[in-house]
């Protein structure tokens, strides 16, 4: 234990997850409790902070996993160096009051090696994010189904699981995986925490130098602009957006969409050059340096 806050209870097994969380639940006292799942791969910060945070306001006992699922990387080099910081991310989730993380190991969660049977992610997942990460989807909804399935409450419970709305593609294909295979889970889109100047935050940051990171700050700045524009009921105008991303030089521009925000179709560009109404989702990618990063923002209301 380190600092005043207790560490959460450790758990490596699916079988000492469930043994675990039903004590849990049962010593609650609760007639119908609730468990909140909150899914990581460790390398935590104020962001998982932000989920871990929303599963404990919302539930009587709250769970979190830390496993760097293999299958959703692309190139073995990015796999290998995703920070590994166990110690400093069991203590963090301890000050968000988590009571047990479940930590496998590789073998733990892929007995045979790689699974025979994935969830494959369909049409949504070949834009966006998915086009420049193939199969990165399908990976990641592989495990997220996995993970569901392991921490699904043993005892009489209300279940829901914790995922950031940055990951906006992620967070609607697996709304889509849980719905179209009727997954008994509630899921949970947690907002975005920014740093105080405004870049979104990612374990992905930490590999930006100081004059990467100023540039990346043009990421948020254009998204607040067509926010702006929005709330006024402006003409998006996502052109002279461009033009603002261009004059970043070390920032070379992936995406810069408007969407949909429940199917991250794009819009219809009637809000190009007539005054927006309505809500939609500006989600963008950008190469920075060594980094790929994402970020996105509401326009118009909830
Ligand atoms: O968002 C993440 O950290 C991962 O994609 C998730 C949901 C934990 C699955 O590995």
């Amino acid at each position: 234990m380190s600092g005043a806050f207790p560490e959460p209870v450790v758990v490596t097994t699916a079988a000492e997850l469930r043994e675990a969380s039903a004590r849990l639940l049962r010593d609650t006292g609760v007639p119908l409790p609730s468990l909140g799942l909150v899914p990581t791969m460790g390398a935590l910060h104020a962001g998982h902070a932000g989920l871990a945070t929303a599963a404990r306001d919302g539930n009587d006992v709250v769970v979190a996993s830390i496993f760097i699922n293999p299958l959703q990387f692309g190139e073995p080099a990015d796999l290998e160096r995703y920070p590994r910081t166990l110690d400093a991310d069991l203590e963090l989730l301890g000050r968000c009051g988590v009571d047990l993380v479940f930590a496998p190991s590789g073998a733990e969660m892929y007995p045979g090696g790689e699974p025979q049977v994935r969830v494959r992610s369909g049409p949504l997942a070949d834009k966006l994010e998915g086009a420049a990460r193939p199969g990165h989807f399908d990976g990641m909804l592989t495990v997220v189904a996995k993970l569901l399935h392991v921490a699904q409450p043993p005892v009489e419970a209300r279940f829901r699981a914790y995922f950031g709305q940055k990951d906006a593609q992620q967070l609607v294909l697996i709304r889509c995986m849980v719905s179209d295979l009727n997954f008994p889970v509630g899921i949970v889109g947690v907002p975005t925490v920014r740093a105080s100047d405004g870049l979104a935050l990612s374990s992905r940051n930490a590999f930006l130098s100081a004059a990467e990171r100023k540039a990346a700050l043009v990421l948020p700045r254009a998204l607040r602009l067509l926010e702006e524009r929005a709330a006024r009921h402006e003409a998006l105008d996502p052109d002279s957006v461009l033009d603002m991303l261009a004059s970043e030089r070390s920032v070379s521009l992936d995406y810069l969409e408007i969407v949909d925000p429940g199917t991250l179709e794009p819009l219809a560009f009637n809000c190009r050059h007539v005054p927006f109404t309505g809500s939609a989702l500006a989600v963008i990618a950008a190469r920075v340096g060594p980094v790929r990063l994402i970020d996105n923002m509401r326009l118009g209301p909830e």
